[in-house]
């Protein structure tokens, strides 16, 4: 816990510029004269802070206004939450920023004195949410954002062949996925860090980073409820969620409404039909409506797995088996539907997800995987690198591109990605792969290698802050 708190109590005055109404006002009754007013609206703070407490807002309102506005304007800030509880370390943690503690010996103004000197982490974990937000943090811990690192040098062959640069990596995977924090020279490294991957493995132990849904310092519902806050990541030719959103009748009355709903609506309790007219991502995967408790964890809810290559059901993932009934989760996603359609509408387009699902299984998937296999098998084509023959991209893309996109299509009512970027391309693509898969077996002839494939470079061995030893 936090010392400092109990060290001074403190009043503060914040300028009036700029402060956002968010901090609790009040206003000077008192005074009845006219002249006695202020020009502007002064707001006051007026509760307990310790002087470092202190040190962190003043000093860092002069050098990141940035920082201090956001701060300023959350919910936080309403509750007396200050810098202090969320980046103060222990003496011990492997991630205190070191180079901070010269901020304090500058002398360039009164809060730069060392007297106020504590070590401070740059990095925020769920762990350190926790002490306030024990169940958010607990429920995100078990989710597949949470461990998507393990998940990914599990089965991914661009990580486990080095078929991808460490560079490529962090720009393009660890953005979205998370890198593993490392610290260097006193501060975090870059080659690990500015990082707000949904996976990050932090210093600390723990998994992920609240902020990739919740920006800092503003950590607003209103942005997570939105489905803006998915869209960095789910998005693209591998995973459209963004687009196929945008392309469904949900979607296009969001864009309708949106100026409509009621964004800011207390934790839990924002409410189909009376909050919002369709739901955004959140209401269908996280938000609670009717019986079903808002989760932050986003497996939950689903009964098919169709991200994988093969669709099972989430208990049946390999890699990552969820702890979970798929005919429980199917019950609460419609529960979240029926606040909204009546359970026939709902079960009909269930009945098209699982036709969907069977259609690409059976006719495309299944298929296409026993001639690779075979080619494997006859050695025509080389296993000890995947990509570096043409038949691998178009297997690849098969399930990952076109794949996927059939499938989330039609569970998210989107039927241009459904048919045209979906079942329409795995035909296209399904009918090269097999008409040169053919012609290989036919000539016995090995395919084609291709000599250099750049980048080739990433580095294959699993990180051991995630894996033991045994699994390396
Ligand atoms: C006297 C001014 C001053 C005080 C007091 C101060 N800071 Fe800072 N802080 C800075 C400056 C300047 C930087 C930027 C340093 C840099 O760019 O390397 C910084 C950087 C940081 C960082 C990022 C560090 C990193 O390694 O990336 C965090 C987090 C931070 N401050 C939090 C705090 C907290 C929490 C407190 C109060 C306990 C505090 N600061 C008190 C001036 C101050
Ligand atoms: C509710 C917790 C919380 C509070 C309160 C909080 N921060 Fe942060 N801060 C974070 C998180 C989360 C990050 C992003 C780092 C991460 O992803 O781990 C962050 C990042 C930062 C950074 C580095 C960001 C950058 O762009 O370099 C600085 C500096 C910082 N905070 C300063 C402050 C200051 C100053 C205050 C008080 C005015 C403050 N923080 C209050 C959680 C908090
Ligand atoms: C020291 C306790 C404490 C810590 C640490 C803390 N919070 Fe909070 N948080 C609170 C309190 C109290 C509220 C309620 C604020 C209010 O009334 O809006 C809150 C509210 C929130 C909300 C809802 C805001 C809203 O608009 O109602 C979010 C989201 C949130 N916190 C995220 C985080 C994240 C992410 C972290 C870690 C980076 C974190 N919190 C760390 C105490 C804390
Ligand atoms: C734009 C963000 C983004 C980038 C960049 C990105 N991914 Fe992903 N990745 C995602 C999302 C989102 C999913 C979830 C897809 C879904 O459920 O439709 C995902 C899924 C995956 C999965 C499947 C996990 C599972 O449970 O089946 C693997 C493996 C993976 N990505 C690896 C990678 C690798 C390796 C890279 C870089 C070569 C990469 N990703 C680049 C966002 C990204
Ligand atoms: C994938 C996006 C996402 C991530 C990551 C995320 N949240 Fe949230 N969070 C949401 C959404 C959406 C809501 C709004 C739920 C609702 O409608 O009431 C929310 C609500 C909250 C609330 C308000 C109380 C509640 O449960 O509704 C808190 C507190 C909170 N989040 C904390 C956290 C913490 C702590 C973390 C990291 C462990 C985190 N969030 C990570 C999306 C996210
Ligand atoms: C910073 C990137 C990022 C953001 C932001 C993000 N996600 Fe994800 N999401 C991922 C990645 C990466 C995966 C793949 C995890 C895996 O399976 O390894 C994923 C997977 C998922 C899954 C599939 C889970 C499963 O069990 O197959 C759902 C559903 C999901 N995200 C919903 C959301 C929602 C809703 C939001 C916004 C409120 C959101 N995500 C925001 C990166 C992100
Ligand atoms: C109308 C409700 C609804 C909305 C809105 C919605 N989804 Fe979905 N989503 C679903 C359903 C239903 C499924 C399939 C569930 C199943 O497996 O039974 C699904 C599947 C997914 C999956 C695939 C998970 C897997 O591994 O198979 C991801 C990822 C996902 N949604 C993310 C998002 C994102 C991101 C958004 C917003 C851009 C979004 N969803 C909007 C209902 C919705
Ligand atoms: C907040 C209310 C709300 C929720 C929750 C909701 N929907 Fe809808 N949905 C609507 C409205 C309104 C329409 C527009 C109907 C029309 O065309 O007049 C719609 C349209 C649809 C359509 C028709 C799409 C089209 O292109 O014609 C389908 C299918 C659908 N919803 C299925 C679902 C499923 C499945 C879920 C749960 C996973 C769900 N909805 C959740 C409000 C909702």
């Amino acid at each position: 816990m936090n010392k400092w708190s109990l060290v001074v109590t403190v009043v503060m005055m914040f300028l009036a510029v700029n402060i956002p109404r968010a901090i609790a006002q009040e206003e000077n009754a008192m005074d009845q004269a006219a002249g006695n007013f202020m020009q502007d609206r002064q707001f006051r703070l007026t509760r307990s802070m310790s002087e470092a407490a202190s040190a962190c807002i003043e000093c860092h309102k002069e050098k990141h206004p940035g920082i201090f506005a956001d701060w300023a304007a959350s919910g936080h800030a309403r509750s007396g939450i200050t810098c202090l509880d969320c980046h103060l370390a222990d003496p011990t943690d492997p991630d205190i920023s070191t180079s901070h503690a010269k901020v304090y010996e500058s002398g360039t103004s009164k809060w730069a004195d060392k007297k106020y000197s504590v070590p401070v982490a740059a990095a925020v974990t769920p762990k350190d949410c926790s002490r306030c937000h024990p169940d958010e943090s607990q429920q995100y811990a078990k989710s597949k954002h949470a461990n998507t690192m393990e998940i990914m040098w599990k089965l991914d062959p661009w990580l486990n062949g080095g078929m991808n640069s460490d560079s490529e990596r962090k720009a393009g995977c660890y953005a979205c996925h998370g890198t593993v924090l490392k610290m260097k020279e006193g501060r975090l490294d870059p080659a690990t860090w500015p990082n707000v991957g949904v996976g990050r493995v932090n210093l600390d132990g723990s998994l992920g980073s609240c902020t990739s849904c919740h920006t800092r310092h503003r950590f607003s519902l209103a942005e997570a409820r939105k489905p803006e806050a998915c869209d960095q990541c789910h998005l693209g030719p591998d995973h459209p969620q963004i687009e196929i959103y945008n392309e469904s009748k949900h979607g296009t009355m969001y864009h309708a409404y949106k100026e409509e709903y009621n964004w800011d609506a207390a934790p839990g309790t924002w409410t189909p039909g009376l909050d919002y007219r369709s739901p955004t991502c959140a209401s269908c995967h996280m938000s609670g409506a009717g019986e079903v408790m808002t989760t932050h964890d986003v497996t939950e809810r689903l009964s098919w797995e169709t991200q994988a290559p093969l669709t099972v059901r989430p208990s049946e993932f390999k890699p990552f088996p969820a702890n979970t009934n798929w005919q429980t989760e199917r019950d609460k996603m419609k529960a979240i539907c029926t606040q909204c359609h009546s359970e026939t509408w709902v079960n009909g387009h269930y009945s098209d997800l699982d036709n969907a699902v069977e259609n690409y299984n059976e006719n495309y998937f299944k298929p296409a995987k026993k001639m690779l296999d075979e080619l494997y098998e006859k050695g025509l084509l080389d296993k000890s690198k995947f990509f570096d023959e043409k038949l691998e991209v178009e297997y690849y893309e098969l399930w990952h591109h076109e794949g996927r996109r059939a499938r989330m299509g039609t569970a998210m009512m989107a039927p241009d990605y459904a048919w045209w970027h979906g079942f329409y391309e795995c035909k296209h693509r399904f009918n090269r792969f097999m008409e040169e898969a053919k012609h290989t077996l036919e000539s016995g002839e090995k395919a084609y290698i291709y000599p250099t494939f750049p980048g080739a470079t990433g580095d294959t061995t699993r990180p051991k802050e995630i894996f033991a030893p045994s699994e390396q």
